[in-house]
């Protein structure tokens, strides 16, 4: 089956950092079990690069955009190279048949009667791209400030286009109450609450040029320029062939996964999927929706100041899979987590160095000082063919539900018994124990295959140091191969002080 999986398109105006980090990996775990489970995957991720955040930027830096945003768009594929980020595409907004999807959907709602041209006026935040209602934004010393940002907003008052959000409102609420795309299901009610709370009012979807500047020309007035979100949002299907292959596009448009923060829930609900309905595309499968990392109680972000780098993770763990697994062992599609060094160092330590890279190197020490390396099949004890069959079927049915952490969880504690056993048996006190040895490379083949869409660099290279392949955790088969063959006994993840 072919799936078509989506990052958020991240705003250049600063590097990444762990936050965005955490979606992407995200993403990314999911498009490696999918291809491990015999998927054909098309993982696409890239950069917002329109907007007033941005035109901000080049006005104050006096900057030509483009050297800007080609320079920022090579700092973002770095990042996601460093962490092993397998997408197989990098869209950026500013792209020319980008930018031929956007002026032909909103000429195509335009034509439809979907877009008509009133007064605008309200708050606005420049961080988010978005204007916020009396009952979202807060008061501090009676100024309407950003919530998430915790900065002032911005009072507009101008001409615009608007486009029909209202017309949609019995279809968003068939939609979100009657389909299941919304996960978890929560964050559908939410936004069910908020259209009875609040109804569904048109949204704005351009701005004068004269002001915003930077965006695309809106092609039926070109003194505006197309709001920057409509304009991201489109590069869900211009990314993957919408007009220039359809049948590209159609073959994954009907297995779309979004993976967004909940801070973009509204967007990618109310607003995306009216636009597409009015462009007569069906919704997305699924949107997946996660909370945020906090330090210090406020989501983890340039202007809260509270900023983890993915450089201090790098350098202090020494490697891209170390940063992978710490991220998603607190991945939480419900919670926000408070995260901090301290929480990541002590998992680190843990579990990477003390559990999982412990066992694999007292396996393959033993394995080489006992049997040169080469051990063969053997019988494996029922009771610990159940034990693995019961830890990966559990693995299994978290990440259908996308619970990666807790799926990481399981891996551990299988780990764990396997260190036990190894304590139990005590290998080397025997002069073959060639069963003992077998079944601790089984247990470690599983728990490597397990661990790999997480911590995919150490478990490739231990499939060739051991002799086994990283195969379908479906199709695990427990004992099945014939002979491992260890030519080296590496220190994975060595402990940090
Ligand atoms: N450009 C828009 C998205 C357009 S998608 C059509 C945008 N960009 S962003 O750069 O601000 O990145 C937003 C995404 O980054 C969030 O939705 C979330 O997935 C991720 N995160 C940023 N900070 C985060 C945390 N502190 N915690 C978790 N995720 C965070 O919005």
């Amino acid at each position: 089956m072919s799936i078509y999986i989506t990052t958020p398109i991240y705003y250049p105006n600063a590097p990444p950092h762990i936050g965005h980090a955490y979606t992407t990996i995200f993403a990314d775990v999911l498009a490696r079990f999918s291809r491990l489970t015999g998927h054909k995957i098309f993982f696409l991720t890239g950069n917002d690069e329109h907007g007033l955040k941005l035109q901000r930027i080049f006005e104050e830096e006096r900057i030509e955009p483009m050297k800007y945003l080609d320079e920022m768009a090579d700092v973002y594929k770095r990042y996601w190279s460093l962490l092993d980020i397998s997408y197989d595409y990098f869209i950026r907004t500013t792209d020319r048949y980008h930018e031929e999807v956007v002026k032909h959907c909103a000429n195509e709602l335009y034509k439809k009667g979907y877009i008509y041209r009133a007064k605008y006026s309200g708050w606005y935040c420049v961080s988010c791209e978005k204007f916020y209602s009396e009952r979202e934004y807060v008061l501090k010393n009676g100024k309407p400030f950003c919530p998430i940002h915790d900065k002032p907003i911005e009072w507009i008052d101008e001409e615009t286009y608007y486009f029909k959000l209202s017309d949609f409102r019995e279809y968003l609420e068939d939609v979100l109450n009657n389909r299941d795309i919304v996960y978890p299901r929560s964050y559908a009610l939410e936004v069910l609450n908020k259209i009875r709370e609040e109804g569904l009012k048109d949204v704005s979807i351009a701005r004068p040029r004269n002001r915003v500047w930077w965006g695309i020309p809106l092609p039926f007035d070109t003194n505006y320029t197309v709001y920057v979100w409509f304009d991201a949002l489109l590069n869900y299907i211009s990314g993957i062939g919408y007009l220039r292959d359809m049948a590209r596009f159609k073959e994954y448009w009907s297995n779309v996964h979004h993976v967004i923060g909940k801070d973009i829930l509204w967007f990618h609900t109310a607003v995306w999927f009216s636009i597409l309905k009015a462009l007569d595309i069906e919704p997305p499968k699924k949107l997946i929706v996660h909370a945020f990392l906090i330090n210090r109680g406020l989501k983890i972000g340039k202007s809260s100041g509270n900023i983890i780098t993915i450089e201090d993770l790098m350098e202090k763990y020494k490697s891209s899979d170390s940063v992978r697994y710490v991220l998603m062992r607190v991945f939480n599609l419900d919670k926000d987590v408070e995260v901090s060094t301290e929480l990541f160092d002590s998992i680190y330590n843990s579990e990477l160095a003390n559990n999982y890279g412990n066992l694999v190197r007292r396996v393959g020490v033993l394995a080489i000082k006992k049997s040169k390396g080469i051990i063969y099949k053997r019988r494996i004890d029922q009771e610990i063919a159940d034990k693995i069959e019961s830890c990966v079927n559990k693995y299994m049915d978290y990440m259908e539900k996308y619970d990666i952490a807790q799926a990481l969880n399981t891996a551990m504690e299988l780990s764990r018994e396997a260190n036990t056993y190894i304590n139990d048996v005590k290998p080397w006190e025997k002069a073959h124990p060639d069963k003992e040895l077998y079944t601790l490379l089984e247990l470690t083949r599983v728990i490597s295959i397990l661990l790999h869409p997480v911590i995919p660099r150490a478990t490739a290279k231990l499939s060739e140091l051991y002799g086994f392949k990283i195969t379908n955790p479906r199709v695990l088969e427990i004992g099945s191969v014939e002979r491992f063959n260890v030519i080296d006994s590496p220190i994975l993840f060595s402990k940090i002080k």
